[in-house]
């Protein structure tokens, strides 16, 4: 589903072209003509297409979040009046303005660029990577800030090793078939002294075990026919629970079990809701996890300094710098 302009980028400046490299010979990149890169080694063309530099060939188990953040661009993009996203940056990441300002980032699955946004605008230089078409939006919401986005997989990033002095990725990596192995892949491309920053779903809460049931057969819905079963089931469930909440006695708690077994997102913006609650329903994988595991695999990396951040579960580490 493209978009329908295409994202202009600014050509890549020549130190972040100097950092990509072949995904199957490890060779320098050079850019061809129509914006992609091309493997003077082995000969394998990485094409620009809609303005994105695809180093996968499809979107595969993502799809779903292609359709979203093609679907909801700019719902959860912060603007003047609103900086929400900022708000859940500093909770879900620790990091601060400093930490950031004149570093380059890399945002390990973007989505629709609303985490780059604020990283550009504490002075960072962001490169942004998205298995999904999500990349293209990105692209677009970030033009003319010191942004990059390629279609990329966490798991064959087209990165030099120890490329970058910070590494996040935000409700991402538990989407994925192997959350600590997308964590772990990761260490190699930071720099000796970089941080490394994750924030996963939260495997201390149960509240979410009826829409994990429900997931086993709405993850394999086309994205438009399970958005046009919510664009129904989102006010449906929602009205009836700020109805269920004005009865009195049995209302409140009638209401909650509704919220138990049929959860959708309860925010006021109608459209943050739909899009929080299709993110739910719709990823194929979608793991939860606890402080203990998270900080086992950091130290298995030899990750210090380690962190936490105010929304469970963000962990943030800082790889030992050489010597
Ligand atoms: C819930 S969205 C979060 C997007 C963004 N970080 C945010 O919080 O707004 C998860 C994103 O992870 C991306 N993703 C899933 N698996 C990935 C992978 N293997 N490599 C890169 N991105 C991936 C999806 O395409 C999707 O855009």
């Amino acid at each position: 589903m493209p978009i329908t302009e295409p994202p202009v980028q600014s050509p890549l400046s020549a130190d972040l072209q100097a950092i990509l490299r072949c995904l199957s010979c490890g060779s320098k990149l050079e850019s061809d003509q129509s914006g992609g890169f091309l493997c003077p080694g082995c000969k394998r063309v990485y094409p620009n297409l809609q303005g994105i530099a695809r180093f996968v060939d499809a979107q595969h188990y993502a799809a779903s979040f292609g359709f979203q953040w093609h679907r909801y661009q700019k719902t959860q993009l912060d603007h003047d009046e609103l900086r929400e996203s900022e708000r859940h940056f500093l909770a879900k990441t620790a990091l601060r303005p400093e930490d950031l300002k004149g570093k380059l980032v890399l945002d390990v699955g973007c989505g629709m660029g609303r985490f780059a946004e604020v990283a550009t605008r504490w002075g960072a230089r962001v490169v942004g990577v998205d298995l999904s078409a999500a990349a293209e939006v990105a692209a677009k919401n970030l033009a003319g800030r010191d942004f990059a986005a390629f279609q990329a997989d966490v798991f064959a990033l087209p990165f030099a090793p120890e490329s970058f002095d910070v590494i996040y990725s935000i409700g991402v990596l538990h989407h994925t078939p192997d959350c600590e192995a997308a964590v772990k892949a990761l260490d190699k491309y930071l720099k000796p002294g970089g941080l490394l920053v994750v924030w996963l779903y939260s495997g201390y809460n149960k509240w979410y075990r009826f829409s994990d049931f429900w997931r086993r057969y709405t993850h394999k819905m086309k994205p438009e026919t399970l958005h046009g079963i919510l664009k129904v089931a989102v006010p449906f469930f929602y009205n009836l629970n700020q109805g269920l909440q004005r009865v009195p006695l049995l209302g409140p708690p009638a209401a909650g079990l509704v919220h138990h077994v049929f959860p959708v997102n309860r925010q006021k913006d109608p459209e943050a809701r739909m899009l929080d609650t299709f993110d739910w329903y719709s990823p194929k994988y979608q793991s939860k996890h606890t402080y203990e595991q998270v900080f086992k695999w950091y130290e298995a990396m030899g990750m210090e300094d380690m962190r936490v951040g105010e929304i469970s579960i963000a962990v943030r580490g800082r790889k030992p710098a050489k010597g």
